[in-house]
């Protein structure tokens, strides 16, 4: 299978490498320089709870440069799924998917409307990476990947990825109530990430805290209001004892939002923390 990994940061990079140990997998890394440069150079390391390896693949700056795909993993970060989309349109046939890996709401409705196929998967990840220096990845924590897609029509085809990912290595659970896993990442993102992002806080301490972690009770409450307005059934029957059971469980971890504060990068708060806004909004 002709895989090309859209947005090969540090989640994108250790889901293709892995990918591409499965027998009859050609995967193509498109990403930013200078990673992209680094990995053409001395090939892409992986190091951290996956082991230590190095993946020789083809990297590539700019999607035009690939000619189609059978799979198209799309992990850029939420803000950049309309241009990747749009990068990715010379590479769909008629037999192309596209799998989301991201954080946040609403990205594969854009991908559909953008790409007009249904061949969309969605996938959250749990999987923790960084990319300290170019061409270097370390996975920090392994954690669960949840795939599934809205479109019914694809379940077939979601268990034979879930398959493939398993034999890469990770640790995968295929689901038909694909929006309820997305909710419930989406909640634990919605609770943790800005309070963390806010405070400069790890999520220990934000858990740690008695008046953050009323904070993060109230945030969870308040957005489990609009999952009950939609219908969608979460995958745990406590989201607030989830939320801060992760936040408990990633004591140590500087979330996501606040590493991209840290970083001078713009973050997700629109597809997370702005979704749920908008949502309530609509829904009165
Ligand atoms: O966004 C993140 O950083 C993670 O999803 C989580 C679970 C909050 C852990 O830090």
């Amino acid at each position: 299978m002709k895989i090309v990994v859209l947005g090969s940061g540090a989640i994108g990079s250790l889901y293709g490498a892995f990918l591409s140990t499965v027998p009859n997998n050609e995967v193509i890394l498109v990403g930013r320089n200078p990673h992209v440069a680094a990995i053409r150079s001395k090939g892409l390391t992986i190091k951290g709870v996956m082991g230590e390896h190095t993946f020789h693949l083809r990297a590539v700056d700019d999607a035009s440069e690939v000619e189609y795909a059978d799979l198209i993993l799309l992990t850029t970060k939420t803000y950049d799924t309309l241009s990747a989309a749009l990068s990715a349109r010379h590479l769909i046939n008629n037999g192309t998917y596209i799998m989301l890996i991201q954080n946040g709401l609403g990205t594969e409705e854009l991908v559909a409307e953008v790409l007009k196929t249904k061949r969309v998967l969605r996938a959250t990840t749990c999987m923790g990476a960084l990319r300290p220096s170019p061409g270097l990845v370390i996975a920090t924590g392994c954690g669960l990947t949840e795939i599934g897609s809205r479109y019914p029509e694809n379940y077939e085809f979601v268990e034979g990825i879930a398959e493939m990912l398993k034999n890469g290595g990770f640790e995968v659970r295929s689901s038909k109530n694909i929006e309820g896993v997305v909710w419930t990442k989406t909640l634990v993102n919605a609770g943790i990430n800005p309070v963390g992002a806010l405070t400069g806080f790890t999520n220990g301490e934000v858990y740690k805290n008695p008046k953050l972690r009323e904070l993060v009770i109230q945030l969870v409450e308040e957005a489990v209001k609009i999952v009950d307005t939609l219908g969608i059934e979460l995958t745990t029957e406590d989201p607030v004892r989830y939320t801060l059971g992760t936040a408990k469980a990633t004591g140590n971890n500087i979330n996501s939002m606040l590493q991209d504060l840290r970083a001078g990068k713009k973050t997700e708060i629109d597809s997370i923390t702005g979704e749920i806004i908008r949502l309530g909004k609509e829904l009165g």
